[in-house]
């Protein structure tokens, strides 16, 4: 095979490589404008170069030994070389042989969930401080982005309430009461036997999986602030389920199609539903995620198709529990978030001290 002269071999040109690190799986770009090559992590470290044996070349490595949630600790291209830097050693992987055995092809670009938080953020000194303008703004990008988190719109939860329900919002008042009251010592509240009137931790949930029509929205305004902690967590749960059918769309399909049962009971208040966690609008896209470890009921389905859905659940929970899934943020004294509680997931860190968040749920009025 003959190479015009004008061609620079492979080995003398510059490696434009570029590896990206994603949640379960290496992104890697050979050359721009190319199709991007995916390979899992696990697939990495079973076909590491290395594990073979010295002197006959042979595998060492059976699958059934490989962790399929190992992660790699570095990752980077040296020339042609990609090199990956395991918690138990280095694989090194020519370019070239990747290319060669590739069996993912990213045709379209995946795009993971966002996470700067500034992209959603509003401020509401920008907008001459007037709430009807912040409201407008922030319902707007709620209805787009999932999330809007506005900074310094002042103490007076009433009057935010006010400007939203000026746009179309209604109020939606819940077993806990029309506001909620998020603080340790809370007194105004019905039903607190639950966490969020405690200072632990809450890890990533929606609110109210348990009802049929879950309340759209939530708004959680920042009063006073914590000593230490109470960082909001909040993940773009459509872009997320989007993700995941990228990478494992049997996970995805698992997750559509699985019912499974919330069950909320306290003293003084029960509400059982079944549900899949994701449910599809007709075009395919997420239309409501329900997601709530603490009213998980007992999982319930045949005894065959249990495993699948626990692991189709931790491929899920992986990509949203991934930090740079997430916009994460503290809500100072004036500051709110408003996200679209059929679309994201939240949380918030444990605490310790004075911290007060008002809640407030919020419907669409339909039109
Ligand atoms: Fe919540």
């Amino acid at each position: 095979m003959s190479h015009a002269s004008s061609e620079v071999a492979p080995s003398a040109r510059a490696s434009q490589a570029r590896a990206e690190r994603r949640a379960d799986h290496l992104r890697l770009v050979v050359r721009e404008g190319a199709p991007a090559l995916l390979f899992h992590w696990f697939w990495l470290k079973h076909n590491a170069l290395e594990a073979v044996h010295a002197t006959t070349r042979e595998r060492v490595l059976d699958p059934r030994d490989v962790p399929l949630d190992v992660r790699p600790r570095a990752v980077s291209v040296d020339d042609h070389t990609l090199v990956i830097e395991w918690p138990d050693g280095v694989s090194r992987f020519p370019i070239a042989w990747l290319e060669e055995h590739a069996y993912g092809r990213e045709e379209t670009p995946l795009v993971p969930p966002p996470h700067d938080v500034d992209v959603i953020t509003l401020r509401a000194l920008s907008l001459d401080g007037d709430l009807a303008q912040i409201a407008r703004a922030a319902l707007t990008q709620a209805r787009r982005d999932r999330a809007v988190v506005v900074r310094g719109a002042g103490l007076d939860t009433e009057a935010i309430i006010d400007a939203l329900a000026a746009l179309g919002l209604s109020v939606r008042t819940t077993h806990f009461g029309r506001i909620e009251d998020l603080r340790t010592d809370n007194t105004t509240n019905a039903n607190t036997d639950q966490l969020g009137y405690t200072d632990a931790t809450i890890d990533l949930h929606t609110d109210q999986p348990f009802l049929e029509h879950p309340p759209r929205y939530q708004l959680l305004h920042g009063i006073r602030a914590a000593d230490e902690g109470g960082e909001s967590v909040v993940v773009d749960a459509h872009a997320s389920a989007r993700y995941l059918r990228a990478v494992d769309a049997d996970s995805f399909e698992v997750l559509t199609r699985t019912d499974v049962t919330f069950h909320r009971k306290q003293k003084g208040f029960e509400k059982i539903l079944r549900s899949p966690l994701l449910r599809l609008d007709e075009a395919g896209e997420l239309a409501q995620v329900r997601h709530s470890y603490f009213t998980f009921a007992p999982f319930r389905e045949p005894f065959d198709r249990t495993e699948r859905f626990y692991r189709a659940y931790q491929r899920f929970a992986r990509i949203v529990h991934e930090p740079t899934h997430q916009w994460r943020f503290v809500l100072e004294p004036g500051d709110f978030v408003l996200y679209d509680n059929h679309l994201a997931l939240h949380a918030r860190t444990g605490f310790r001290g004075p911290r007060w968040v008002r809640g407030v749920y919020f419907d669409e009025v339909p039109t």
